[in-house]
């Protein structure tokens, strides 16, 4: 904040272009009004703002702006606007920004460049884009009269800011002008120009207005995405074999028959996750016979599938894994499954849950342990 700045908002105009059935400063840009955003930008670098309304809608502007601005009454044209504005301002201010309320999402970061360039001794300040289009100037007749070399346009926007002093001065002419600037250039002050950006572009129709909600919300197309995975294992006859499931060594259990370590809750969570991401399955990533996982860990194999599915875009919401089997029993050491399976896949939401089939089937027979798998990805 540089208490020797004010701002002037520019909000007096009706947006015919627009056709809202208010004026424009008060059309809603998703969360708050066109005004409000800019007032928001504005805020944190000017000491004063003075917001120019419509006739008759000042008393709704102080309503939605309260306390932290002098809202007082537009002119006809916009240039009467800011005169108006300007003599709402005290002697103690050295700078003054200029700035459409229309160009809503211009950002603080714009306005505090201008303003450095104030401080930095600059008595006029605009910020500008390149032109994309070769611009004619054409005449009343409908021909061209002039095609000015495209390199040395820019197409300028706001807020714009000047020396207190040299803007009364060009104010005090009855001119009218849609950019500060033309005025002030009128009187023979040099002014400079600073990088523009996107974002202050000027809202003037609905398609203006649809384009700067899609710069605010850039996220509206996240993709969410769900995916299954099962696995199943038999107990082994080599009663040596030791037992890894949901990333842990059990103790004291036979383990199971299989190329890599048999973690059968692993081998489902990898399955669901690269079935989220579309990104095939276990055996077609990791190659049921490739020597390289032979004996490979859950751990490993869950690593690996995290690393494939972020490199596809995407981030963990979370997983969950139900383990069905007569033994071991999950429920004494959930909350270590859980740990080991959440560590290896970068600390993702993991829940894990067990059941047995009464008996029935491999599982429920005793000969094998087998889990289930969903998991849930949103694009980053
Ligand atoms: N403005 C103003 N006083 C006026 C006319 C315009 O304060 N007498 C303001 C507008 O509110 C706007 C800015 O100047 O923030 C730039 O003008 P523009 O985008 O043309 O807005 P409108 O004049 O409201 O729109 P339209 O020309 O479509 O009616
Ligand atoms: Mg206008």
């Amino acid at each position: 904040m540089n208490n020797k700045t004010a701002a002037i908002i520019a909000g007096a105009g009706s947006g015919h272009r627009l056709g809202a059935d208010l004026p424009k400063a008060l059309v809603k840009l998703i969360d708050k009004t066109l005004v409000e955003h800019a007032v928001a930008a504005l805020a944190p670098v000017a000491k004063l703002i003075i917001v120019t309304a419509p006739a008759g809608f000042e008393d709704k502007f102080r309503e939605i702006l309260g306390d932290q601005v002098t809202v007082i009454t537009g002119g006809v044209l916009r240039s009467d606007s800011i005169r108006i504005a300007l003599e709402n301002i005290g002697s103690e201010y050295e700078f003054v920004l200029v700035h459409d309320a229309a160009r809503a999402i211009a950002s603080t970061e714009l306005a505090s460049n201008v303003l450095a360039q104030l401080i930095n001794g600059e008595q006029a300040v605009i910020p500008a884009l390149d032109v994309v289009d070769t611009i004619k100037e054409v005449d009343a007749g409908g021909y061209v009269r002039n095609t000015p070399e495209r390199s040395t346009l820019r197409a300028v926007q706001t807020p714009q800011g000047f020396s207190k002093s040299v803007l009364a001065h060009a104010h005090s002419s009855a001119e009218d002008a849609t950019d500060d600037a033309a005025l002030v250039e009128a009187i023979g002050i040099k002014v400079k120009v600073i990088a523009g950006e996107e974002r202050a572009l000027k809202i003037t129709t609905k398609s203006d207005l649809a384009r700067a909600t899609q710069i605010l919300l850039p996220n509206t197309e996240k993709q969410i995405r769900v995916g299954i995975g099962t696995d199943a294992h038999a107990f082994s006859v080599d009663a040596s074999r030791k037992l890894w499931l949901a990333g842990l060594l059990w103790d004291g259990e036979v383990g199971v028959d299989g190329h890599s370590d048999g973690d059968v809750a692993a081998h489902a969570i990898c399955d669901a996750l690269l079935s989220a991401a579309n990104l095939g399955d276990l055996g077609s990533n990791f190659g049921v016979s490739d020597p390289k996982y032979a004996g490979a860990s859950g751990a490993t194999l869950l690593a690996e599938t995290f690393n494939k599915v972020s490199t596809a875009g995407f981030k963990i919401e979370n997983v969950a894994v139900q383990i069905v089997g007569n033994r071991p029993k999950i429920g004494p050491r959930r909350a270590e499954a859980i740990a080991a399976l959440s560590k290896a896949l970068n600390n993702a939401a993991v829940s894990v849950s067990a059941t047995s089939t009464d008996g029935l089937g491999f599982t429920g027979e005793g000969k094998g342990l087998s889990a289930i798998a969903t998991a849930l990805i949103v694009s980053k």
